[in-house]
């Protein structure tokens, strides 16, 4: 069963005790909207809320998982509190109880690999490419990729992706710990639903529990995802960022 959602670039599959999430917007790379956000949370919070559902996967339609947050939209209708669908969307997917499973293949850029530091299992095809270019866009790194990112990969290497901002491909994201493995190619969704099918078959509450404890604190990260969107909004709605967005849409590179 695929049941859209409003703006029909989030599309929700049922799988036996599986839900799969899926962003599907490949003519621009599945770029998230606002509405995209929304239609993901609602589907978090129903896969929450449904006692029969028991394992979560998030993936990407047309050979890319995301290229991150869709700038036009974000220029357009930047977000204005912490209740704004991106901000509310990071929220869902960091407090969601049940496993989440990332299936990750193409590009993973911005929230695309922020995203998945708080997902349980990630497995990526091996062409994958993935990227922070916060720093590019005269913006700061959400998600609590400052909080969670030094903690994984030690803070050098933080600085190096946070900083720099530049593309790495799955075999350096292997090896830093944002995901789990490499699939064969081509194969990384059906490699990660076998991983969210295996969650679905364990005990439910043990199951629930033990995501708990792994995630025992909670309230750091929600501390360091509002101080990340107070300099968020505060560079969205500055000269950096402006410069940024007009680079991008001239298609040439900034100049800060
Ligand atoms: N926001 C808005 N539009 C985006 C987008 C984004 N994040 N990522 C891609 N697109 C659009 C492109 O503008 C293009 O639209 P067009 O066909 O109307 O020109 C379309 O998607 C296809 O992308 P394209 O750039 O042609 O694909 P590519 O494979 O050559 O490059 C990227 C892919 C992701 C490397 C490149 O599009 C890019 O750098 N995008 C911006 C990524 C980004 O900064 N994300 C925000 C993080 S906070």
């Amino acid at each position: 069963m695929i049941v859209p959602d409003m703006s029909d670039h989030v599309q929700i599959e049922r799988s036996g005790a599986v839900v799969t999430v899926r962003m599907s917007r490949p003519e621009k790379k599945n770029a998230l909207t606002a509405d995209m956000y929304t239609g993901m949370t609602e589907a978090l919070r129903a896969a929450t809320r449904d006692d029969d559902v028991r394992a979560i996967m998030i993936t990407g339609a047309g050979g890319a998982f995301t290229s991150g947050n869709d700038l036009r939209d974000f220029a357009a209708a930047p977000p204005a509190d912490l209740e704004s669908p991106v901000f509310r969307f990071l929220r869902e997917l960091s407090s969601c109880p049940k496993p989440i499973v990332a299936g990750v293949t193409g590009l993973a850029i911005g929230i695309g690999t922020t995203m998945l530091l708080h997902c349980d299992l990630v497995v990526a095809d091996p062409s994958t490419r993935f990227s922070l270019p916060f720093i590019n866009l005269g913006l700061v790194p959400e998600a609590a990729s400052s909080l969670l990112l030094p903690r994984l990969v030690g803070h050098v290497r933080a600085s190096e992706l946070l900083l720099l901002g530049e593309m790495f491909d799955a075999a350096a994201a292997e090896r830093y710990g944002i995901i789990n493995r490499c699939s064969a190619a081509g194969e990384a969704d059906t490699e990660a639903m076998a991983w969210a099918q295996a969650l679905a078959a364990k005990a439910p509450n043990a199951l629930r529990l033990s995501k708990a404890l792994l995630k025992s604190e909670s309230a750091g990260i929600d501390r360091r995802m509002q101080d990340e969107a107070r300099d968020f909004m505060a560079q969205l709605a500055g000269a950096e960022f402006r410069e940024a967005m007009s680079a991008f849409m001239a298609k040439r590179a900034p100049s800060f």
